[in-house]
């Protein structure tokens, strides 16, 4: 966070309090409830969050959003750093957190080229795994993973980011190795391992045709043989450029296939992006330069407007086609990963509650809209 640490505090403080207990008479509670009837209304928690440092936005948290999902902390790096070793600490932390306050529970993710433990790939003396080798390897990862937390994740992304801006399959080590039998033993595993689960393919710009046609393509090879799929993700890290139509025909398009439709990693940027691609490749990165962080201090009126529509458009184009869930990729603006990717040290302003933690108005306007639009 950018902004003095005991400042942040003090202000969220007040704000929190100054908002008063929450019920049912309470307006600001009606209007909550009026947005988590539309869908699950979802954030990633971080963890300071799960350590409970960050203790203003757990409070957060528990006011505003009704789904949860980890940020990092359920990543094959940090939940199974080494071929034999689970490390389950953080992620029991996440689940408790869930539990304890009665969330639709996500998880995330189950099989990533990224963010992936790099032994997942290798024998001991370092050489490639043999197909054999990693299928039993994806086995015992999912296997365990799911069957830990049965009946208390609702919903996992199985499959991250297996599809490339051109739509053909990513080349990732578990398509080299495998082909797709990877994609089909990861969901088989999931389903046998915990059958009531929710079953996601989730994905960064599934505005694309090419990937939407890819993903349906997908779709129809798991049905084909029979494996469950419940839905997609799309991760939507927006920007305020963006066009949304391609956006909303991706959503139709998935909801005429009988697929739910979770929006699972909400952002919108204000800043530019010194690239066409609608990427969110975490390995993507450029150099800093002044032009790149205009908003160092705050936002202009001109701009946040562009957002705030951006925004009401985002929300009303999600509840006119069903979508079963919409999670914010993060708590406030001073966390979000977009202030350093693909550029380090920039301040953006891509959530739903500022630095200081206050809702934004646009919350409150999006969430008036759905006692229209029953
Ligand atoms: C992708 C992943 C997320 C996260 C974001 C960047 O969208 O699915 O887990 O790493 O990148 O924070």
């Amino acid at each position: 966070m950018r902004v003095n640490t005991f400042l942040v505090s003090l202000i969220a403080i007040l704000t929190i309090s100054s908002c008063g207990i929450l019920t049912k008479e309470n307006p600001e509670q009606e209007i909550i409830d009026e947005l988590q009837n539309k869908f699950y209304f979802g954030t990633a928690l971080n963890e300071y969050q799960l350590n409970g440092t960050d203790t203003i936005a757990v409070k957060v948290v528990k006011r505003y959003f009704n789904s949860v999902v980890a940020e990092n902390v359920m990543k094959s790096e940090v939940i199974h750093p080494l071929e034999n070793r689970y490390d389950f600490t953080e992620s029991d932390k996440f689940i408790d957190f869930a539990q304890a306050n009665n969330m639709y529970t996500v998880g995330h993710c189950l099989i990533w080229h990224s963010q992936c433990a790099p032994w997942f790939f290798v024998d001991s003396i370092g050489n490639q795994v043999t197909k054999d080798e990693l299928i039993n390897r994806i086995k015992e990862h999912v296997y365990t993973i799911v069957s830990r937390y049965k009946g208390k994740v609702n919903c996992w992304d199985v499959c991250n980011e297996i599809v490339d801006e051109n739509g053909n399959y990513r080349n990732s080590k578990f398509y080299e190795i495998l082909g797709t039998e990877y994609i089909s033993l990861a969901f088989t595993v999931a389903s046998e391992a915990d059958p009531e689960a929710e079953l996601l393919l989730n994905d960064y710009d599934m505005a694309n045709p090419k990937k939407r046609a890819k993903y349906i393509e997908i779709v129809n090879m798991l049905r084909d043989k029979g494996i469950k799929i419940s839905g997609i993700g799309m991760q939507s890290h927006t920007r305020i450029t963006t066009d949304l139509t391609e956006w909303e025909n991706s959503i139709i398009a998935f909801r005429l296939q009988g697929l739910d439709v979770h929006i699972t990693e909400l952002d919108l940027t204000v800043l530019p992006i010194p690239t066409e691609l609608n990427s969110a490749d975490v390995s993507m990165r450029e150099e800093y330069k002044e032009e790149y962080n205009p908003y160092k201090n705050f936002l202009p009126d001109s701009i946040q407007k562009i957002f705030d529509a951006k925004y009401f458009k985002i929300f009303d184009i999600a509840a006119k086609n069903g979508v079963k869930r919409v999670t914010l990729w993060g708590v406030n603006d001073g966390w979000s990963w977009r202030n350093d990717w693909p550029i380090d040290g920039r301040t953006d302003y891509p959530l739903l509650f500022d630095r200081v933690y206050r809702p934004k108005p646009i919350l409150y306007q999006i969430a008036k809209s759905y006692k229209n639009l029953k």
